[in-house]
């Protein structure tokens, strides 16, 4: 009898646990919304929405390649070796249906290929060394952290593309969940611009008007569909900032992050961009020559550990 079902059911399992699945979301999605307080249902909804608009195909396999690339890329350096070998099949076979169209497109594409490679490639006992750093960098990098400061006066002076361009590539070099990169600039310079995006950000002063630029820091929620992973896309682009801040720091120049208090489509629909881009926060930079007299101090650290490593471990 058991084995009868078995036989009638198996062509249609995966249609029945489909539908299943989605009903089980749309009820759980009302249920949810149902118990949640006011402040909180305008936010769900929005993710509810967004999270049932699909990506255009190039952008959604775009993304599929990212995250299996990701997950063969992992275990590459793992000490024990772990069988990736149906996801690589898979990277294989989205790469094959994949036709590059932007310059991102082709890096991808490059990164999957050079994961493949290595992956497929005979066994190498030490990886390549790509990511040497001078001698120098621990004392570099801990001054640059220390003595980078939120600038609120700013000369009137331009800056270069080139150098806005390696800010902007700098926080997109930050880590991401599964090398999703969710993150996406809007690069406003008009005072009126300027204005509209302080106001989301809830900013009063004018500081940010003196500044050479204001990028608004977006992300792209949908890359993290599930609602326990909603917010990595918001670590994501808090990471994107603190590199923002501090290469901007390192080539001379003053920048403040700012908060971004107010979510609306009106925004979106004003600076022409699509309606599931959430800005997350405000960066004003320029040059400045009048950085802050006083340095903010930090907790210690002896108060902000809770340490329960334990003592005279060989390890
Ligand atoms: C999430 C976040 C929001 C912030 N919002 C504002 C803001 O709206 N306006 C502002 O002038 N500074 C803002 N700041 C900057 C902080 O005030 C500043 O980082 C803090 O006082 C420490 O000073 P420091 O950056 O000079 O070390 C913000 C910083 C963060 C991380």
């Amino acid at each position: 009898m058991k084995e009868l079902l078995k036989k009638i059911i198996r062509p249609y399992y995966h249609s029945v646990r489909y539908i299943l699945t989605k009903l089980f979301l749309v009820s759980r999605a009302g249920i949810v919304q149902c118990f949640l307080p006011e402040i909180y249902r305008g936010e769900f909804a929005f993710f509810e929405k967004i999270r049932s608009q699909t990506y255009k195909d190039r952008e959604y396999l775009s993304k599929r390649i990212r995250i299996l690339t990701h997950l063969v890329d992992k275990t590459l350096t793992l000490r024990k070796k772990t069988n990736k070998s149906t996801m690589a099949k898979q990277v294989e076979e989205a790469l094959r249906n994949f036709h590059d169209e932007k310059e991102s497109d082709y890096i991808i594409r490059q990164w999957a290929e050079e994961v493949l490679g290595y992956y497929r490639g005979p066994q190498r006992e030490n990886p390549v060394e790509n990511s040497t750093l001078s001698p120098y960098a621990p004392d570099v990098i801990l001054t640059a952290i220390k003595t980078r400061r939120s600038v609120r006066s700013y000369q009137s002076k331009k800056i270069e593309d080139a150098v806005l361009n390696k800010i902007l590539e700098a926080g997109l070099w930050a880590p991401s969940g599964c090398n999703r990169q969710p993150i996406e600039y809007l690069v406003v310079n008009d005072v009126n611009d300027i204005l509209l995006c302080q106001k989301y950000a809830g900013e009063y002063y004018s500081f940010p008007q003196e500044a050479a630029v204001n990028i608004v820091v977006l992300i792209d929620p949908r890359c993290y569909a599930l609602p326990h992973q909603r917010h990595m896309a918001y670590l994501d682009g808090g990471a994107a900032i603190q590199n923002i801040l501090l290469s901007a720091h390192s080539l001379g120049l003053g920048s403040c992050w700012m908060f971004w208090a107010k979510y609306d489509q009106a925004f979106n629909k004003k600076f022409n961009l699509p309606p599931w881009l959430l800005p997350v926060g405000l960066v004003c930079i320029g040059y400045t020559d009048k950085h802050p007299p006083i340095v903010p101090k930090r907790k210690s650290i002896s108060d902000c550990i809770h340490d329960v490593r334990i003592k005279d471990n060989s390890k």
